[in-house]
């Protein structure tokens, strides 16, 4: 080396770093074991209203993230339940959604999904408050092998979403996201005629109780979001292929990957009405094409997300029609 010149330090990558930021939020690239002890999100402990997430699975984690078994999966996640917890406001909530697997070889379930969804309430000592189907009926049929093929079991078509909170009564309105009235409801409205009395179920229907307009009926705990009767009017838009066009052409157009396992807009607009309200905190560990911050954009939430891919995060600036 010439005299005098010192050698070039060699610049190391922060383990966790700032990808972008809009208006609302802000999109970090970075494990969240790492990320939940960077300043910017120990400063959101007790503040954030709703954690909306869909975790990465062993299955897929197998193929893609690293070689986490069953086990060693419960026992990262049991780690990291209370740390997010943490995170959470008083009346706050935290959404997980997580589907189906099966045994590799043979047509067994398998109840890993579920001990997770157990080892994560536990692990962070949660209330339930309520556990939800999404059921997604356009989805392809699968697992192929036993299900096209061998043809010895049924489609796979929902996911498990289980609410969970710090509180038993966390925020919730369930009028925020009433569903259209149907037919039958509407027609009793409008002719103000039915049969009152004792129903076999042991119910009994008063004279008047249904014939006050609510402005739609209560959405049950399975959400089917292909069918437009079970999605909300003002969440509607979000349904529109057109969200997840424009993400779909900017991953093409800057060559990278789509995400394989984005979350259904619908689904996360539909908790992000149900449990907040303008302007609360939505925080996403695992933001893959960044789903969670988009919707939040756009219904006047603030959100932070946190993804360890650095394509995906790159990927999901295609969300956004202003980054600054
Ligand atoms: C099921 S995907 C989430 C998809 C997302 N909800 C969406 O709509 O695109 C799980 C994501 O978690 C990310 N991930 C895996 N391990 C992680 C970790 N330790 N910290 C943060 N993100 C992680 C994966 O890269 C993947 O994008």
């Amino acid at each position: 080396m010439a005299a005098g010149k010192t050698p070039k330090k060699a610049v190391e990558k922060p383990s966790v770093f700032e990808s972008y930021r809009t208006k609302r939020g802000k999109m970090f690239v970075g494990r969240i074991e790492d990320a939940l002890d960077h300043t910017a999100v120990r400063r959101l402990e007790g503040k954030v209203n709703l954690l909306l997430t869909s975790p990465p699975f062993p299955l897929v984690r197998k193929k893609r993230y690293g070689n986490l078994t069953g086990e060693e999966y419960l026992a990262w996640l049991e780690e990291l339940a209370p740390r997010l917890a943490k995170l959470l406001a008083e009346d706050g909530s935290i959404v997980i959604e997580i589907g189906n697997a099966w045994e590799a070889g043979r047509p067994e379930m398998s109840t890993l999904p579920l001990e997770a969804l157990l080892t994560f309430k536990k692990a962070a000592n949660l209330h339930l408050c309520q556990h939800l189907i999404c059921h997604n009926p356009a989805r392809l049929p699968g697992p192929a092998a036993w299900v096209t093929v061998k043809r010895v079991r049924l489609k796979d078509s929902y996911t498990h979403v289980w609410w969970l909170s710090k509180t038993a009564d966390p925020k919730a309105d369930n009028r925020r996201v009433l569903l259209p009235y149907g037919k039958d409801m509407k027609a009793l409205l409008r002719t103000k005629q039915y049969n009152a009395g004792r129903r076999p179920s042991g119910h009994v229907i008063s004279d008047t109780g249904f014939l006050k307009n609510n402005g739609g009926s209560i959405a049950p705990n399975v959400i089917d979001l292909e069918a437009a009767q079970h999605v909300p009017s003002s969440l509607l838009k979000f349904s529109n292929t057109a969200w997840d066009a424009r993400y779909r052409a900017y991953c093409k157009k800057h060559r990278l990957e789509a995400h394989p396992a984005r979350m259904q807009t619908t689904l996360a607009a539909f908790f992000m009405q149900f449990l907040t309200d303008d302007n609360d905190l939505v925080f996403d560990p695992f933001g893959g094409s960044n789903t969670t911050g988009a919707v939040a954009e756009e219904m006047g939430r603030r959100w932070v997300v946190v993804e360890s891919s650095v394509d995906y995060a790159e990927g999901s600036r295609g969300r956004f029609e202003q980054i600054q």
